[in-house]
């Protein structure tokens, strides 16, 4: 017999969550982003978080979704603005189970039902496909200096259909 896998749920952020959330943010970029990124890129990435006071800014600074599974957090998205995803980390014991995905459908649901007509994010080189495969089109390759080294992403954009505000008749 199968076991049947928890489900995700979604939450708001509270800022009792930051220290678990970094801690997240820390395992995700450690563990699922090394085909891409060198040691010394990876620890200065994970690097952002070691302020966990400015962590917790810039998770409280924006529209920050938690995704937990029985009620512990796994993952975290966060809106910057109107119309930009600063932040998608799902923890690596939690991959491959729709995580990600479930934190994007309500991010764009929630933007644009706040009118915005696209979304943009920075990807990383490992999350590229990821966004590809929800609809984001690469619109240029940017070079970023993080924390002294150089770290390559690319911004892709999404145009959000009329099936991203609630209430418009099809
Ligand atoms: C990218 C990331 C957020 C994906 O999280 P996830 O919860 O495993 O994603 P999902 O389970 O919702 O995957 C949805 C789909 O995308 C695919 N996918 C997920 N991660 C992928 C990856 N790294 N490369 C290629 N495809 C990927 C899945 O196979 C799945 O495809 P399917 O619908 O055909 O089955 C996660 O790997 C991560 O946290 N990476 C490190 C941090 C990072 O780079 N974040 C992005 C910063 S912009």
């Amino acid at each position: 017999m199968g076991q049947t896998l928890p489900k995700p749920a979604l939450r708001p952020f509270l800022a009792g969550d930051t220290p678990v959330l970094a801690a997240i943010f820390a395992a995700s970029i450690e563990e699922l982003t090394g085909d891409d990124y060198s040691e010394g890129q990876q620890q200065a990435w994970t690097s952002a978080a070691e302020d966990e006071e400015g962590f917790g800014k810039r998770l409280a600074s924006g529209l920050t979704l938690v995704a937990t599974l029985e009620s512990s957090p796994v993952g975290f998205a966060s809106l910057k603005g109107p119309s930009h995803i600063d932040m998608l980390y799902v923890h690596p014991g939690a991959v491959g189970q729709g995580v990600a995905s479930m934190l994007c459908d309500a991010l764009e649901k929630l933007a644009g039902g706040r009118g915005a007509k696209s979304l943009t994010v920075d990807a990383s080189d490992n999350a590229a496909e990821f966004f590809a495969k929800r609809g984001y089109v690469a619109m240029r390759r940017n070079t970023v200096s993080v924390g002294g080294e150089w770290l390559a992403n690319t911004t892709m954009q999404k145009t959000l259909g009329d099936g991203a505000k609630p209430g418009v008749p099809t």
